[in-house]
């Protein structure tokens, strides 16, 4: 896994981040983490953090199955993970917004199947103001934030309990411990998911099933891009000056890189996370100004 530093400003979405903007760190970190023989189901893996975990976990020997609404940008995705472990991943399509068809997907999946790794991912809603919102978008975001994850988690937890093997990662957000200005709903939805963690965590720690999860701080996906964007046009300010003000408020003085919240997921997925449960950590490059 390579660490990069990435120059400000200028590299946020993926195609059309410039690679040339980022520089390698001079310490190149390598983790010696296995996942061989693990079976991990990647939701929101066509892109941004969901695909980086993808290419980590299979890089570690995990066979994947990313769930995400595309299926020409599913079978992209998977046609980039490492098959050096001989896997054969796989995808299945649905869509968060309707938690029915991800019950659809997954319960006819795991008849056949046990998945030892789930991550729950999927897209943030847009920014907004809370005092602006429709109650509508609150309850079609916990349908996708919450719902959702119960749904997968309550389909996998029986095949992770017979393995003695279970690792359920939620990737949320920094917002979970100090509320983003501009992201209302999100802030919202995202503390009942961190709620939610960490009650199923003491329900399933005796059977070998950790629950934690990922609090991403500002990193360099197309969601960052839209919502540098929203703040530059509700500020009528350029996308520059948005990304600069964020930059400067972490204390790394970059956005992270993708690959930076897979490697934390990769360990927490790992058997050497064992005894880590019910936690939520922060990889922001430092910004939560919380202890
Ligand atoms: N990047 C950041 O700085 C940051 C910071 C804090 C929190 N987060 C949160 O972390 C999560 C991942 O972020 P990201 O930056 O990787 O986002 P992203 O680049 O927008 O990727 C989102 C992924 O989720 C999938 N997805 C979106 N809506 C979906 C739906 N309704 N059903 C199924 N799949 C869906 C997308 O695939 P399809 O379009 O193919 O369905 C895509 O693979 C999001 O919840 C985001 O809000 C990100």
């Amino acid at each position: 896994m390579v660490l990069f530093r990435i120059t400000p400003i200028s590299l946020i979405k993926e195609g059309f981040v410039n690679r040339s903007d980022l520089h390698l760190c001079p310490e190149r970190q390598q983790m010696n983490i296995s996942l061989s023989g693990k079976y991990a189901l990647i939701c929101g893996s066509t892109q941004g953090i969901g695909l980086a975990i993808a290419k980590e976990f299979s890089s570690a020997g995990a066979t994947c199955v990313l769930i995400a609404r595309n299926k020409e940008g599913l079978e992209k995705a998977v046609s980039q993970l490492s098959i050096a472990h001989l896997q054969k991943h796989q995808y299945l399509v649905a869509d968060f917004t309707k938690p029915s068809e991800v019950k659809q997907a997954i319960e006819g999946f795991i008849k056949n199947n046990t998945i030892h790794i789930l991550v729950n991912n999927t897209g943030g809603p847009k920014p907004g103001m809370i005092a602006d919102e429709d109650e509508q978008k609150f309850l079609d975001t916990f349908q996708q934030h919450v719902i959702c994850n119960q749904v997968l988690a309550k389909a996998v937890i029986p095949g992770m309990k017979e393995a003695r093997y279970g690792r359920i990662i939620n990737i949320i957000s920094t917002s979970v411990r100090i509320p983003i200005q501009n992201l209302g709903v999100s802030n919202t939805i995202r503390a009942a998911v961190a709620s939610w963690s960490k009650t199923l965590s003491n329900e399933v720690a005796e059977s070998g099933i950790t629950v934690n999860s990922i609090l991403t701080g500002y990193t360099a996906t197309a969601r960052l891009q839209s919502v540098i964007e929203a703040n530059a046009a509700k500020r009528g300010v350029s996308t520059e000056v948005i990304a600069k003000e964020m930059i400067d408020k972490i204390p790394a003085k970059r956005f992270g890189d993708p690959a930076e919240i897979a490697a934390v997921a990769a360990f927490l997925a790992s058997p050497a996370a064992s005894f880590v449960n019910g936690v939520s950590i922060p990889v922001d490059g430092g910004g939560t100004g919380t202890i």
